[in-house]
């Protein structure tokens, strides 16, 4: 790749984070089996990247145990899928940050759009869980994405925009390096096949990565991952390994089976490896 800016030669250096959230799928017995088979995986993984998945909160501790029991040649973070900002309190049916550590977890997802738009999660509440997350060492992914509507009014950019910079408000660039921005829009999430085209995750990714400049200046920016999430399926990988500002995947419904987890971790891999080759 002839690197001419910045971002072109980070991206190079930005190591691919592939990730999946299982939601409210699998018992103890199935998200142990599926992190035992991926352990196995990766212990001889033939890919560079970062491998996350993120089970329901019952199975975090189970699945803690069978990852810390093998060595593995790529480092396989385990997420909780949300958590509340405080360590401890009157909050039924809630998990703290000490919680997810005490279970094992290294990584929590937050802002997810089922969060914002089933739960009443809002901007300011994403950011209190992203600053209590950070200062109990859990490392994010931090969702972000619009509904039909808001596409529909071409307003995307500044609805983007304003959800970025609420839940990054006094985050210190420090802390980029902790946090992976996940672009999922609510219409292709779930969808039966309406991932977003290239161009609309380009255009989206080129404007995130924008707004962590003004927000951090270009070094943190163009340091960071920003990952794509919404029907992505196998086949349709290759699409986004090849954008320049998409450095990695977060699956939902494609990777509850675990080889094809490992299918698109390696199909990523092998087309972003390429690009390099070949740009
Ligand atoms: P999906 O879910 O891949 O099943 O659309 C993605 C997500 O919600 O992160």
């Amino acid at each position: 790749m002839i690197a001419s800016s910045p971002n072109e030669i980070r991206f190079a250096q930005r190591r691919p984070w592939l990730g999946t959230s299982w939601k409210m799928n699998k018992t103890v017995a199935e998200a142990m089996e599926y992190a035992r088979l991926l352990a196995v995986w990766a212990q001889t993984a033939p890919v560079e990247a970062s491998i996350a998945i993120l089970p329901p909160f019952t199975a975090l501790a189970r699945v803690a145990e069978v990852l810390q029991g093998g060595v593995t040649r790529i480092p396989v973070q385990l997420g909780a899928q949300n958590m509340h900002w405080e360590d401890a309190g009157p909050f039924t049916g809630e998990i703290s940050p000490v919680m997810l550590r005490d279970a094992g977890a290294n990584l929590v997802e937050i802002g997810h759009f089922e969060r914002r738009t089933a739960f009443g999660e809002t901007d300011i509440t994403v950011n209190h869980k992203l600053r209590s997350a950070l200062r109990h060492n859990l490392s994010v992914v931090l969702c972000v994405g619009e509904d039909e509507s808001t596409r529909d009014f071409g307003v995307v950019q500044e609805f983007l925009s304003i959800q970025l910079k609420i839940a990054l408000h006094e985050v210190p660039a420090s802390a980029l390096s902790d946090i992976v921005v996940a672009y999922e829009p609510g219409w292709a999430i779930g969808s039966q096949g309406s991932s977003a085209s290239a161009e609309q995750v380009s255009t989206v990714h080129r404007h995130l990565r924008s707004t962590l400049v003004g927000l951090y200046g270009v070094d943190h920016a163009t340091a960071t991952r920003i990952v794509y999430g919404g029907s992505v399926t196998c086949e349709g990988v290759s699409t986004y390994a090849s954008i320049p500002d998409v450095d990695g995947l977060f699956v939902g419904r494609a990777a509850w089976e675990v080889s094809d987890f490992v299918r698109i971790i390696e199909a990523f891999c092998a087309a972003r490896a390429g690009y390099h080759r070949t740009a």
